[in-house]
């Protein structure tokens, strides 16, 4: 039997929080049912975050409540600090991530709080998550490279990781947050982190920025990573990590592992009308790299058909 691998749908959040103007809840909506169409059970469906800091996300507690409940569809949340945690829950979340950066200067930038500081929030949460049986990922951001700080060395990756495991994080999403990194990175990274604390508690999350997201997630494979973080065609950004630009396409990583052996119940003629919805939401010509391939193969059939 194909092996499996799993995927995460980030659009909903990491593809929208950049986006300029608001989009409606029911147009959110409409795009997570396109995608459960297509078989995505695993969504990062908002942030609780400051409405003044993403104002994208200002809809993030009537959105999670109005979430379809269907078998097997898990919903995360990301959430940068406490008050995130209780207005997650509030609104009936039963997962989190929280978000650190692996700089000085992303945190402050980020969530306005020190390297340290930020450290002690994420413990806090995630201790108090797994008191009150509420599953958790923590991010590592900007684990390759940080958009002010330049190279990050992987040692503080490591630090970090090792800080939030034994702080009760279930999972480590170790993220290219400006997909900076190269394959030869990726497979240190996650080859170390997976030897240490195992393949299946680490998530990997790329940008396509450098054209090497779809590289760099074989090369995490390679090292036994199974989860992955994407973005339906491609859509994403952080505001506030300048050169971030969109995640990894859905239908990219989709259509790389189903090429590639790997199961991962997700229908790429779904993806395809999924991208459809997501252009019109967010009236933005969008579609991963192989969506020129796609496109050159509905021609020939056709002109086959005619
Ligand atoms: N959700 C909603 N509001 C929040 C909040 C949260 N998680 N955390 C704090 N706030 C509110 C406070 O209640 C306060 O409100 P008030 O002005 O009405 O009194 C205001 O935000 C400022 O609170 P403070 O604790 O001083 O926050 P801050 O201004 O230092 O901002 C964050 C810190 C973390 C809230 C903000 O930087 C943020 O939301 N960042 C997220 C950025 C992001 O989403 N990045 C992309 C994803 S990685
Ligand atoms: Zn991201």
């Amino acid at each position: 039997m194909a092996e499996r691998v799993y995927v995460n749908e980030v659009g909903l959040r990491d593809g929208l929080q950049i986006h300029p103007h608001f989009i409606a809840t029911d147009d959110k909506l409409a795009l997570l049912d396109a995608l459960i169409a297509a078989g995505v059970t695993s969504f990062e469906a908002t942030s609780f975050v400051s409405p003044k800091a993403v104002p994208q996300m200002a809809d993030s507690a009537d959105l999670f409540k109005r979430l379809p409940v269907r078998p097997g569809v898990e919903y995360h949340a990301l959430i940068p600090n406490e008050k995130g945690y209780e207005r997650a829950i509030a609104a009936g979340a039963r997962s989190v991530a929280l978000v650190l950066a692996a700089t000085e200067t992303l945190n402050k930038r980020n969530i306005n709080m020190s390297l340290g500081e930020a450290v002690e929030v994420c413990k806090a949460v995630l201790r108090r998550a797994r008191a009150e049986g509420v599953a958790t990922r923590a991010y590592i951001a900007a684990a390759c490279a940080c958009p002010y700080e330049g190279k990050v060395a992987p040692a503080a990756v490591f630090a970090l990781t090792d800080e939030m495991f034994a702080a009760g994080a279930a999972d480590i999403g170790i993220a290219d947050t400006i997909g900076a990194g190269n394959p030869a990175q990726v497979a240190y990274l996650f080859g170390t982190v997976a030897k240490k604390h195992g393949a299946a508690r680490v998530s990997a999350h790329f940008h396509d920025t450098r054209a090497m997201g779809l590289t760099n997630a074989w090369a995490a494979l390679q090292e036994g990573i199974r989860r992955f973080d994407s973005s339906i065609g491609g859509l994403g950004g952080c505001p506030f990590a300048p050169g971030a630009s969109g995640n990894l396409a859905t239908e990219d990583l989709v259509f790389m592992l189903q090429e590639s052996g790997f199961e991962t119940g997700i229908d790429i003629a779904g993806l395809r009308q999924a991208v459809t919805v997501a252009e019109r939401i967010t009236s933005q010509h969008l579609g991963g790299r192989v969506a020129a391939y796609f496109a050159s193969q509905d021609k020939r059939r056709a002109a086959a058909a005619e």
